[in-house]
C-alpha cells in the first residue's frame, strides 16, 4: 500500500480527482494527508470532509525558504509518504527539498512543457498565438516546471478563447491525466531512463 501526500495551495480540484480515482479504482494506495501552505486553501475542507488528515504549514510563519522546506518535509515524512503529489502548490521548493523526494514527487503544470514554465501559462499561450495547449504531469527536479514528463494532454486553442475558457478546457484534461499518472506510479508502471519516462505497459502517455 503506497502512501500519498498531496500538497495544495488553493481549491484542490486535481487533489479531488486523484482521491476519487484512488478510491473508485481501488488503487494499492491511500491519500494519507493533504497539506497546504495556507489555512485558506479551500481544498483542505474538501479533504477533511472526505476523511483525510489535513494540515497547513504556513509559509508566512518561516523566516526563509529553507526553514519552510524543512518544516514541510518533516510533516510529509511524519505521514510516511511514498509519493508527494503537488496539485496547484504555489510555493517554489528548494533544491534540498527536491532532492529528498527525487523520483517520488510529481507536479502538474497547465502548459505543454517545456513551453511556458512559470505563471500565467494560458495568457502566454494566447499571446503567442498557439493553436494548441494542454497540461503536463512531470517528476519534479530542481529546475522549475521541468523534469521528466510522465504524461501530457493536448487541447485546441480556439480563435475566440480567453484565459478563462482556455484554462477550463485544459483543467478538464488535468483531471484525467493526473490520476492516471499517479496510478501508474503506485502500480510501479513507470521507469525513468535518461530523463525519459516510460510507461511499462505501453499505455499512451498522451491524451488528445
Ligand atoms: C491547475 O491548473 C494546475 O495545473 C496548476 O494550478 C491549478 C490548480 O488547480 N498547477 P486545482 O487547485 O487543482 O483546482
Amino acid at each position: 500500500m503506497k502512501r500519498i501526500v498531496i500538497l495544495i495551495s488553493g481549491r484542490g480540484s486535481n487533489m479531488e480527482a486523484i482521491v476519487n480515482a484512488c478510491r473508485a479504482e481501488s488503487w494499492p494506495a491511500q491519500v494519507v494527508a493533504v497539506i497546504a501552505n495556507t489555512v485558506k486553501a479551500a481544498g483542505l475542507r474538501w479533504a477533511a470532509s472526505h476523511g483525510i488528515a489535513t494540515e497547513a504549514v504556513e509559509h508566512k510563519a518561516f523566516a526563509d525558504r529553507e526553514a519552510f522546506d524543512e518544516a514541510l518535509a518533516a510533516r510529509i515524512d511524519h505521514h510516511g509518504a511514498d509519493l508527494v503529489v503537488l496539485a496547484g502548490f504555489m510555493r517554489i521548493l528548494g533544491a534540498g527539498f527536491v532532492r529528498r523526494y527525487e523520483g517520488r514527487m510529481m507536479n502538474i503544470h497547465p502548459s505543454l512543457l517545456p513551453a511556458f514554465p512559470g505563471l500565467h501559462t494560458h495568457r502566454r499561450a494566447l499571446e503567442a498565438g498557439c493553436k494548441a495547449s494542454g497540461a503536463t504531469v512531470h517528476f519534479v527536479t530542481a529546475d522549475l516546471d521541468h523534469g521528466p514528463i510522465v504524461m501530457q494532454s493536448v487541447v485546441p486553442v480556439r480563435h475566440d478563447d480567453d484565459e478563462v475558457a482556455l484554462a477550463a478546457r485544459v483543467l478538464a484534461t488535468e483531471h484525467r491525466i493526473y490520476p492516471r499518472a499517479v496510478r501508474w506510479f503506485v502500480n510501479d508502471r513507470l521507469r525513468i531512463e535518461s530523463r525519459i519516462v516510460h510507461q511499462l505497459d505501453g499505455e499512451p502517455q498522451l491524451l488528445l
